[in-house]
């Protein structure tokens, strides 16, 4: 890319601050890592709905979803995961800005991409490792992908022919084959009120 390409990035009177002030809570990024059929799609929707009911203003990037749209031109290769990272995390910082709370599912199964990802949204971004063993997931198998992938239809499939990076120190935790989903939703939210990004209960 060139040095110059003039372009010049423009602000507004209207804040972040004032975003934030006007919704009552701060922006954030709970980050969901994990393999296919951890349970991230699940429990990014039971976050949603759960601050829903409490008056916050909540939205999910699902990979599965991107990839219909602003990623369809992405694969699996390593290039590509980069790249659908790289995409989510602009994607997520432009919702923090407004004031949102956004909860991305993405595998995103490489240390470094995550690293990217906050290297550009900092402390806005809490990393979630849903843990859930690989033959948990295999059991579960939801979309019948883990099937396809051991019968060799599916390349590079993570956590049998690619790998997954899992985060050395998560901010949080949640072993799905042992907590329920409403438990890890309401593990989050304890979590976004102890960083105050959502009030506490009684003040709300
Ligand atoms: S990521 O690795 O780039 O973060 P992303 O979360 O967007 O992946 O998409 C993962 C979803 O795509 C999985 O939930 C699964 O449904 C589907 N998928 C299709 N092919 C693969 C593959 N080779 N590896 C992992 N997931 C795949």
């Amino acid at each position: 890319m060139p040095a110059d390409r003039n372009i010049r990035m423009h602000t507004g009177a209207i804040t972040r601050r004032d975003r934030e002030r006007l919704l009552g809570q701060r922006g954030a990024v709970v980050w969901l890592t994990g393999l296919s059929g951890s349970g991230k799609s699940t429990i990014a929707r039971e976050l949603e709905t759960r601050l829903y009911a409490r008056g916050r203003l909540c939205c999910v990037l699902d990979g599965d979803n991107l990839r219909h749209g602003l990623c369809a031109d992405l694969g699996f290769g390593p290039d590509d995961r980069r790249e659908n990272i790289r995409r989510a995390a602009h994607t997520a910082a432009l919702f923090v800005d407004l004031g949102a709370i956004v909860v991305t599912a993405f595998v995103s199964p490489f240390r470094v991409d995550r690293a990217a990802a906050r290297d550009l949204l900092g402390v806005d971004m809490i990393e979630a490792f849903v843990d859930a063993p690989l033959a948990t997931c295999e059991q579960r198998d939801p979309k019948g992908l883990y099937k396809k992938a051991r019968a060799g239809q599916i390349p590079e499939f993570t956590g049998i022919s690619s790998p997954y990076e899992p985060p050395e120190q998560p901010d949080v935790r949640l072993r799905t084959a042992e907590m329920s989903v409403a438990g890890c939703a309401e593990t989050l939210i304890h979590h976004l009120r102890e960083r105050g990004i959502v009030p506490e209960a009684h003040q709300q």
